[in-house]
């Protein structure tokens, strides 16, 4: 960990007093950035309802302006003072999933004289009419918000396109850390990837925009049935210009922020069926390999050539959970090329697999396709 940079650290693994958020707290409400846990992966948070706080966000990742931003509120209430309706989807929704790993998609308050309403200025949503909308499920998250008494808008803490932290460890080691003015530090996130996003607009079936824990099944069930689209169905029926958004990033319409590189660590990743011995592999690039794989018991491996072997777990859930540890710990090792054994497809919890894969597809996209 550089040392330039603990300074802003605050270590805290319980809230044995709320005054320990004031600091943080005032810095959110004085426009700076706070990076801060959440159950899914670390956030670079700013306040939700101050402008020139939201273009510093941008700043600090070079995110591009056309990607919008999850506000993350206190609860329902808070949400409703965003969002310009409140469908009893939305309602079932968070009731079922929040606090937790589930980010819905409605169209935002627009009338400046709605004196009940909290104005998420444009910054946050990319001029949009639509807006993100996330109750975090971790203790420290939710009293960050309360004391700052602004909702907050956080995209995980990582720089454009690379692998989001979920440790603090990853944000202080990351450039990322110059721009911000505390970094909490609650120990590793409980998901590991980030939350599922869901489109909730006005003539519209649900639509999935985003893979994550919570999956379509455990939605469909939670809205008694309801059928709820993956964006490629979605997009298949013809809906590719759908009502009530704007577009200006050329990314898609619906689902302005899936790049389709993303989360990936520095050196280029392929996804095989096989690995080969890791010797060979060293000889074939010129310098040491990472990778990774999973099965019944977990492995961590450095051999005399420095090439790092990883076994995760065979479990979704605890496979997400360290994957962009993994990819950290090959970034940190400056290895030369990383294989990834593809986890299998037709498993129990494919769902949540389907997620894990996305990821490993978005890591491994090289920039030239
Ligand atoms: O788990 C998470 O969601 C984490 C933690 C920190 O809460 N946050 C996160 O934020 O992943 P970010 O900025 O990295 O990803 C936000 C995603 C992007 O895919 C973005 O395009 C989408 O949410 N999004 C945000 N606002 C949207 C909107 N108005 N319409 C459609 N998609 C939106
Ligand atoms: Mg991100």
């Amino acid at each position: 960990m550089s040392a330039q940079h603990l300074d802003k650290r605050i270590l805290l693994h319980a809230l044995d007093s709320p005054h320990v958020l004031d600091a943080p707290a005032q810095a959110i409400r004085a426009g700076e950035l706070v990076v801060f846990p959440t159950e899914t992966v670390y956030g670079l948070g700013a306040s939700a309802l101050d402008p020139v706080a939201l273009r510093k966000i941008f700043a600090a990742k070079r995110r591009p302006a056309t990607n919008p931003l999850i506000v993350h509120v206190q609860g329902v209430e808070q949400a409703r003072r965003i969002a310009s309706s409140w469908p009893a989807q939305a309602d079932v929704l968070a009731r079922a999933f929040w606090p937790g790993p589930l980010t819905l998609v409605l169209p935002k308050r627009l009338d400046p004289c709605d004196a009940s309403a909290l104005h998420v200025p444009d910054e946050a949503t990319a001029s949009r009419p639509n807006v993100a909308l996330r109750m975090p499920a971790h203790p420290i998250a939710l009293a960050l918000i309360e004391r700052a008494g602004v909702p907050i808008c956080a995209p995980s803490a990582n720089l454009y396109m690379s692998v989001s932290p979920t440790r603090a460890e990853h944000v202080l080691d990351s450039e990322l850390a110059d721009a911000v003015r505390f970094v909490i530090d609650a120990g590793p996130c409980r998901v590991g990837v980030e939350s599922t996003v869901l489109s909730l607009l006005d003539g519209q079936p649900p639509v999935i925009l985003r893979h994550g824990m919570i999956t379509r099944s455990e939605i469909q069930a939670a809205l008694g049935g309801e059928p709820v689209l993956l964006l490629e169905e979605f997009l298949a029926l013809g809906n590719d210009t759908p009502p009530r958004t704007t577009e200006a990033s050329g990314q898609g319409a619906l689902s302005p922020g899936m790049a389709a590189r993303h989360y990936a660590p520095r050196a280029p990743i392929s996804l095989v069926d096989e690995l080969r011995a890791p010797s060979l592999l060293y000889r074939e690039h010129g310098g040491p390999i990472g990778l990774l794989d999973h099965g019944p018991v977990r492995v961590t491996q450095v051999d005399c050539f420095g090439n790092l072997s990883i076994t995760l777990p065979e479990s979704a859930r605890d496979y997400a959970r360290s994957l962009y540890d993994v990819f950290h710990r090959f970034d940190t090792r400056g290895v030369a090329h990383i294989y990834v054994r593809r986890p299998p497809l037709d498993v129990r919890d494919h769902e949540a697999w389907r997620a894990v894969r996305d990821r490993l597809l978005r890591a491994s996209t090289s920039l030239k396709e």
